[in-house]
């Protein structure tokens, strides 16, 4: 199985692909004890990530850490592209620096926009909206990639330690593909990498939220991130911690610099070999490495590496469309937009099919299913906030006790005050906009 990113596969079993992947499971002990974790984590919407561990760590000790997610200005923004940023505002409330990156030029390259038109959708669909569900302009930036030169210049560099067979391998890439999509993985590992660059904060942790279908581009940065870094922190064949040299240059003042870090760390019964140039640590266990590493990365800038930590991620499920299908904004029946009016978005939920049995008197004697219900869904994702509410619509609706006609009003009535807020809002994004662009 292969995860194409600008398929538009809707993914059914979440647990297979995050095994199959070598996605981790998004358990409880990484975010119960957040502050006022978010209604997507706490409901098993976030399903997987790569390495959030050291964003828990950055939270709880209130260390810096950065955030950089993408969108695609290829369409309007519809309920699924709301998640990444509600999200996204989550962790700007408990202090990440933020950074979003507009994909211009992967809209150019794999949907035929122009960037004059993917500036017009970015700006008036996404940018505007995001302005309008209140994310925050400070330590908030939002590019584009076309324009951002230390970002496009990062990736010419990066590019150097993939290689064409590693490119076909992920993403399946033949003869007739264009150049522009062959490189826009790169540029999107430019976006995620260029946060720990000096200019843009320097070395931290960065979590990269996303749909699963993203994933290739996740392993892509993070092995590009280890494939730039000076030092290898291991286990070694006989079970020892080792530091290792990966370059051939400055070879010396590297494992100097390694051994005072060591030092600081307060290892100290250290062995070098030169010549392996390697540092062997005796008292280090498995468990120290991630701190090991940290602590070398930061050192990196000043010895002519980047010193990136490799990206973390999270994955969340992606929200049915009321078709039944992906919600996609090529088939407008199928989302609701944030541009929709009230009327619009009422009629969509009315039509909607539901969880509920054929006849009344079957749903009053069996009960619905709302774990197969878009309404239920709606609800779970974007309209109730409190999860015993929530829980109070799924038991009546399983008993049979709520009918569906009330239930769609409900969560019609609830979708047009959001959509009221939001056009409300959106009104005052324009004049905003410079302080998020700047
Ligand atoms: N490829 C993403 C999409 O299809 C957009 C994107 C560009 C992105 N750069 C990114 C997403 C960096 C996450 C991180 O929607
Ligand atoms: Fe869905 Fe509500 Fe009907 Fe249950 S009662 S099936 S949650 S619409």
């Amino acid at each position: 199985m292969k995860i194409d990113p600008w398929s538009s596969t809707t993914y059914q079993d979440y647990t297979r692909l995050r095994d199959e992947f070598g996605i981790q499971e998004f358990s409880d002990d990484l975010w119960k004890d957040l502050p006022h974790p978010h209604r997507l984590l706490r409901r098993g919407v976030v399903f997987g990530h790569r390495g959030f561990e050291m964003i828990h760590e950055a939270i709880q000790r209130k260390k810096p850490w950065a955030i950089l997610t993408g969108l695609m200005p290829s369409g309007r923004m519809h309920l699924g592209h709301k998640m990444v940023i509600d999200e996204v505002m989550y962790y700007q409330s408990l202090g990440a620096d933020i950074f979003i990156a507009v994909a211009d030029i992967e809209a150019y390259a794999t949907r035929g926009f122009t960037l004059e038109e993917t500036k017009e959708l970015a700006i008036n669909e996404y940018i505007a909206n995001y302005i309008a569900l209140g994310l925050k302009p400070e330590h908030c930036h939002i590019y584009f990639q076309s324009r951002h030169q230390d970002v496009k210049d990062l990736v010419f560099l990066l590019g150097k330690k993939v290689n064409w067979s590693q490119m076909v391998a992920t993403y399946g890439f033949e003869g007739s593909t264009n150049m522009t999509h062959i490189f826009s993985p790169l540029v999107q590992t430019g976006d995620i990498l260029h946060v720990q660059l000096e200019k843009f904060g320097g070395v931290r942790p960065t979590l990269v939220p996303v749909g699963v279908d993203q994933d290739p581009h996740i392993r892509l940065s993070r092995d590009i991130a280890q494939a730039h870094r000076l030092y290898n922190i291991t286990v070694t064949k006989d079970n020892k911690i080792g530091v290792f040299v990966k370059v051939d240059e400055h070879v010396k003042e590297l494992l100097d610099a390694a051994e005072k870090i060591l030092r600081t760390l307060q290892f100290f019964d250290l062995k070098r070999i030169t010549d392996y140039k390697a540092i062997y640590i005796n008292t280090a266990e498995e468990a120290d490495i991630p701190r090991i590493d940290e602590a070398l990365a930061h050192i990196e800038p000043a010895l002519g590496g980047y010193g990136f930590l490799q990206p973390s991620s999270t994955y969340h499920r992606f929200i049915t469309g009321l078709t039944g299908e992906k919600m996609s904004s090529s088939k407008p029946e199928s989302a609701i937009f944030l541009t929709d009016t009230p009327e619009e978005a009422k009629k969509k939920i009315m039509n909607t099919k539901t969880g509920g049995a054929v006849t009344l008197e079957e749903q009053k004697k069996f009960g619905g299913r709302p774990d197969e219900c878009m309404i239920y869904e709606l609800f779970l994702y974007h309209l109730i906030e409190d999860d015993t509410d929530l829980k109070e619509i799924y038991d009546s609706c399983k008993k049979g006790k709520l009918m569906c006609g009330l239930c769609k009003k409900r969560a019609a009535e609830q979708m047009e005050k959001l959509l009221i807020d939001l056009e409300e809002k959106r009104k005052t994004a324009a004049g905003k906009m410079q302080e998020y662009l700047k």
